[in-house]
C-alpha cells in the first residue's frame, strides 16, 4: 500500500526540548526518498500543527496534559484517515506521547475490521507511569499505561472506549530502564517484555521469533520504535539515552525479521532529537533501519 508520512513536531511530553525537531532530521536524513527507492508510493502529509511547549512543571503528576491530548487528538484523526484510505501511517515523532493517538485509532481500524492486533514496543523503557508513580510527570513515560486504561480519562478514552489496547497484544523488547512503581504494575497487567538480560541470554533471533509468534496473515502489526530502543554509542540524538542497548546487528536482525512477516501496516518513529545528535547520524541511522523494515536485504530471500 502507499506509505503516508504524518509529521509531528511535539516535545510537550518530553523531559528536554528537542524531539519536534525530529520529523524534518528524518526527512533530511532522506526517509521519503528511502521508502520510494524500496518500490512504494510516498506521500508526504507534511506536519501536524498543534500548541508550542509552554514548558511548565508537572500539575497533578502531568506536564502538559492539555498540550499532550491537543496533539494526540490530531494524530488519532490523522492516522485514521490513512488507515481508512488503505495507507500505511508512518508517524513522524515527536516524543513517544505520540504514540496514544497513532495506537487507539490502529485499534479502532482492527476492532472494525475485525482484525487481529500486535504492537511492537521498540524502546529502552516500559513507558508504563501513571501520575501517582511518575518520577518525572512526563506523559511520554506514560503511553503504554494510557492504552491500557490507566491514565487520565483524556487519554484513556482518547478514542471512546478504554481500554484500547489489551496487555496481551504487546510486546517490548530492548527494554532496560523501568521505574520502581512501574516495575510493578508491568508485573500486575502481565506485559510482556523482552528486557536486555532476555536478549542476552536467547539472542534476538528467538526473541523476535518468540514476539512475533501468532502473527498470521489476518494480523495489523503496529511498530513503535522508540529510537533510545539502540545503544546511544549508535544512536546519540535522543533525549533519554540509556546505555547497554541493541547494536547494530541486532537492530537490523529485529527490522529484518519483521519485514519478513509481511504484517507491519503502521510504524511510529519517535523520540529522535536532533539536539542531542551529530551529524544527523542518528536519523540518518533510523533511515537506514526503516529501509530493512520494509524490506529492504542484501541477496533476495526464501
Ligand atoms: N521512565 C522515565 C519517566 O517516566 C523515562 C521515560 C522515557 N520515555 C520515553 N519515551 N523516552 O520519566
Ligand atoms: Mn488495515
Ligand atoms: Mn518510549
Ligand atoms: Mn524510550
Amino acid at each position: 500500500p502507499p506509505v503516508s508520512l504524518i509529521g509531528v513536531p511535539t516535545d510537550v511530553g518530553a523531559g528536554h526540548r528537542g524531539a519536534s525537531m525530529g520529523p524534518e532530521a528524518l526527512r533530511v536524513a532522506g526517509l521519503g526518498e528511502a521508502l520510494q527507492a524500496r518500490g512504494l508510493q510516498v506521500v508526504d502529509r507534511g506536519n501536524l500543527s498543534g500548541p508550542f511547549n509552554p514548558w511548565q512543571p508537572p500539575a497533578d503528576g502531568y506536564r502538559h496534559l492539555q498540550q499532550v491530548v491537543a496533539w494526540n487528538t490530531a494524530l488519532m484523526h490523522a492516522t485514521a484517515a490513512e488507515l481508512a484510505a488503505g495507507h500505511l501511517p508512518i508517524t513522524l515523532g515527536g516524543d513517544h506521547c505520540l504514540a496514544v493517538g497513532s495506537i487507539v485509532a490502529v485499534a479502532q481500524h482492527c476492532r472494525r475490521a475485525g482484525r487481529k492486533l500486535r504492537v511492537l514496543w521498540l524502546d529502552a523503557h516500559a513507558d508504563f507511569n501513571t501520575s501517582q508513580i511518575t518520577p518525572s510527570g512526563n506523559v511520554h513515560g506514560m503511553p503504554v499505561a494510557c492504552l491500557c486504561g490507566i491514565g487520565p480519562r483524556e487519554l484513556t478514552h482518547l478514542g471512546g472506549d478504554s481500554p484500547a489496547l489489551k496487555p496481551d497484544e504487546i510486546r517490548q523488547i530492548g527494554i532496560r530502564s523501568v521505574d520502581e512503581g512501574e516495575r510493578r504494575l508491568v508485573h500486575e497487567f502481565g506485559l510482556d517484555i523482552y528486557d536486555m538480560r532476555y536478549i542476552d541470554e536467547i539472542g534476538m533471533k528467538r526473541v523476535m521469533e518468540e514476539a512475533l509468534d501468532g502473527v498470521d496473515a489476518d494480523t495489523h502489526l503496529h511498530v513503535s520504535f522508540d529510537v533510545d530502543f539502540l545503544d546511544p554509542g549508535i544512536a546519540p540524538g535522543v533525549g533519554t539515552t540509556i546505555p547497554g542497548g541493541p547494536t547494530y546487528r541486532e537492530a537490523q536482525l529485529v527490522m529484518e525479521m519483521i519485514a519478513d512477516t509481511g504484517r507491519m501496516a503502521s510504524l511510529d518513529i519517535v523520540e529522535l532529537n536532533p539536539a542531542f545528535d551529530s551529524q544527523n547520524r542518528t536519523a540518518l541511522l533510523a533511515v537506514d533501519l526503516v529501509e530493512s523494515l520494509f524490506g529492504k536485504s542484501t541477496l533476495m530471500r526464501g
